[in-house]
Formats: C-alpha cells, sequence, structure tokens
C-alpha cells in the first residue's frame, strides 16, 4: 500500500513547476494533461511529461500522469504519446470524470498493449476520480473495474458541476452549505470510502482552490480524514505540510491506540472480552479501530526512514 499522505498536481505544461513539484514534501506528484492545461497546450504539455518522468528524479514520490477524459478527443493520444515513451517512469495513471466499469477497462486495455508492446517491466496503476453523477452512481462498479486500480479519487468541483449544485469554488464551503446539514459531498465521499476499502483501495480526497486560507485547508483535511480517506490533492506546494500531517496519525492517536491494545490484552490474558479503560468500555471493536491507527502511523513511519 503506498502512503499518499499528499498528492501534488502540476499542470504538465509548466516545466519549472514540475521540477518543483519533484522535489517538494509531496507524498504523490501528478502531472496534469487535463484540466490545468488549455487545449492547444496538450501536445506541448505531453512531451513536458515524457521529459520529466524521463529525466528528473522524483526519489520517492509516486509518479503520476493524469490524462484527460474519455469524452475528449484527447484521451487516447495522452496515454500513447505519454506512457509508450515514458512508462517505465510512470507509477500511476489517473482517470479523470470515471463514468463506469468500462471506462476504467479502456485505460487497463491501452495500458496492458502499451506495457507488452515496449516491454515494460513494471505495471502502471490506475486511479479512478469520482467526480460525475455517473461517477457516484455507478461507484462499486468502477472500483471492482481492474487490478490495477489503487484509488478512488474524489473531484468536488466537477461533480457540483455534473449534480448542479451551485457552487462557486473548487472544495470550498461557501454560504450554501449552512442551508445543509452537514456537508453536501457526504453521500458522494462516504461512497467514495466505502468502495474502496470493499476493494482494498485508498480513498483520497479532491483539491481546496483557496490555497492562501490555511485554516479552512486544513478543516477540509480533517472532514476527509474523519471520515476515512487516506490523503488529499493538493494544488500549491503551501498544503503540503498540513495535509502530511492531518492524514498521519498524530502521537496522541498512536499512544492512546497503544494503550486500547495492552488494556485489551490484559483483559484476554485475564478471560475477559470487554474491559474497562480510563471510564470507558473497550471491545474487539476497539482493538480493530487501534490497528487501523497503528498499521497507517507504521506507513508512515516507514515512509520518514
Ligand atoms: N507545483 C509546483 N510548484 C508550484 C505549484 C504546484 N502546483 N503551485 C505553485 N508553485 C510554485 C510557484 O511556481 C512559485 O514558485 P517560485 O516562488 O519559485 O516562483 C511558488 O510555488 C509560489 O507560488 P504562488 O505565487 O503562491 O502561486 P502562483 O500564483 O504561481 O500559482 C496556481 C497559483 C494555483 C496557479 C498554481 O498553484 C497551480 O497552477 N496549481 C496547480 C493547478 C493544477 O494542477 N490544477 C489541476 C488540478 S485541480
Ligand atoms: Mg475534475
Amino acid at each position: 500500500m503506498r502512503l499518499e499522505r499528499s498528492m501534488l498536481f502540476v499542470p504538465a505544461s509548466r516545466w519549472t513547476m514540475i521540477e518543483k513539484a519533484a522535489a517538494s514534501a509531496a507524498d504523490a506528484v501528478c502531472l496534469d494533461l487535463e484540466d490545468s492545461v488549455p487545449p492547444e497546450e496538450k501536445a506541448a504539455a505531453r512531451a513536458n511529461a515524457v521529459r520529466a518522468f524521463r529525466e528528473l528524479d522524483f526519489g520517492r514520490r509516486v509518479r503520476m500522469l493524469r490524462i484527460n477524459g474519455l469524452d475528449t478527443p484527447f484521451a487516447y493520444r495522452d496515454l500513447i504519446d505519454t506512457v509508450e515513451p515514458a512508462g517505465e517512469g510512470i507509477d500511476l495513471v489517473m482517470l479523470p470524470k470515471a463514468g463506469a466499469a468500462s471506462d476504467v477497462a479502456f485505460v487497463d486495455t491501452l495500458l496492458t498493449q502499451i506495457e507488452m508492446h515496449r516491454g515494460f517491466a513494471n505495471r502502471i496503476g490506475i486511479e479512478a476520480q469520482i467526480e460525475t453523477a455517473a461517477g457516484f452512481v455507478f461507484a462499486r462498479q468502477i472500483a471492482a473495474a481492474s487490478d490495477r486500480l489503487e484509488a478512488l479519487i474524489f473531484g468536488p468541483g466537477d461533480y457540483s458541476a455534473s449534480m448542479q449544485m451551485p457552487s462557486a469554488n473548487i472544495g470550498e464551503p461557501d454560504d450554501h452549505d449552512e442551508l445543509y446539514p452537514g456537508h453536501r459531498w457526504h453521500a458522494a465521499m462516504h461512497m467514495i470510502v466505502a468502495c474502496a476499502r470493499v476493494n482494498g483501495l485508498r480513498a483520497i480526497d479532491g483539491p481546496f482552490a483557496a490555497f492562501k486560507d490555511a485554516t479552512a485547508f486544513e478543516r477540509s483535511c480533517r472532514v476527509a480524514r474523519a471520515m476515512g480517506f487516506d490523503g488529499k490533492q493538493c494544488i500549491h506546494p503551501g498544503q503540503l505540510a498540513a495535509a502530511n500531517t492531518i492524514f498521519a496519525p498524530a502521537a496522541e492517536e498512536v499512544a492512546r491506540a497503544r494503550e486500547v491494545v495492552e488494556a485489551y490484552e490484559r483483559a484476554a490474558a485475564e478471560g475477559r472480552g470487554a474491559a474497562s479503560l480510563n471510564g470507558k468500555m473497550i471491545d474487539a471493536a476497539n482493538i480493530r479501530m487501534a490497528r487501523v491507527v497503528l498499521e497507517r502511523h507504521a506507513r508512515c513511519e516507514e515512509k520518514g526512514r
């Protein structure tokens, strides 16, 4: 399981920004050929991506490429022109606006053909963005569509557009949120995490556009973490440190999980299933909750070394 607390997007048309991203604090770097690149720059962006995946040292960062949607004239050429020459430097391809299992299957088939043709030793994974009404409705089928699939990603901007939900900014709460209890993306986000867990995938939350508002970004990370997400897409290097911190269990959380495991093991040794810890009941479910924290902590520690 890769660690993807933070995924930094960078327009593939911007070479100096790609260089900065490759040396940033991000767990994953995604070179974007889609919405941050205007149509007339798609071809040049592909060439930049090829150069980056072949020449730049990304260290231990996950190397990703976002192709255009399958409803555009760009997607097949994005894969052929970028993966053919540079596939050995690509870990994952991100498919935007996944709306059906067949969308993922198309990318899988094309990747298989390219890998066979080029004789790559690596096998490129897929991450699917769930950001349309169809993506939400068919999330279960999408999540099970390919054994290359590694993550489902929520896309709040496109999802709002597809659902015709009024929304001024990508990923930000606005005055519409006061009209709706909880938050408007809850159902889609919850569905994404559930479909991801059923299939052993990661769940990644979408970007937050107001990159100068650190407090609101941190809140957005905490909401996603609370809902079970593994990490968050970032659009600016200034967002990376907060995402890396919030999607790793805090020291108190880890200490508490260890305490629960010890108390439960003591109780079990005495033949009891439920026990009392600091005035609260703990049982086998607490052990499972504690293990989630400890396993995540171990992955973050491993990355730190
Ligand atoms: N990756 C790498 N470097 C980035 C970056 C990114 N996503 N965003 C900003 N930087 C760099 C800038 O190049 C600048 O570097 P410099 O100081 O050496 O010149 C530095 O960070 C500070 O940038 P800043 O001036 O605060 O922002 P900006 O006005 O240059 O850019 C955005 C703001 C939003 C246009 C830019 O962050 C961006 O393009 N983000 C990614 C957009 C994207 O990929 N969207 C698609 C998915 S939603
Ligand atoms: Mg989108």
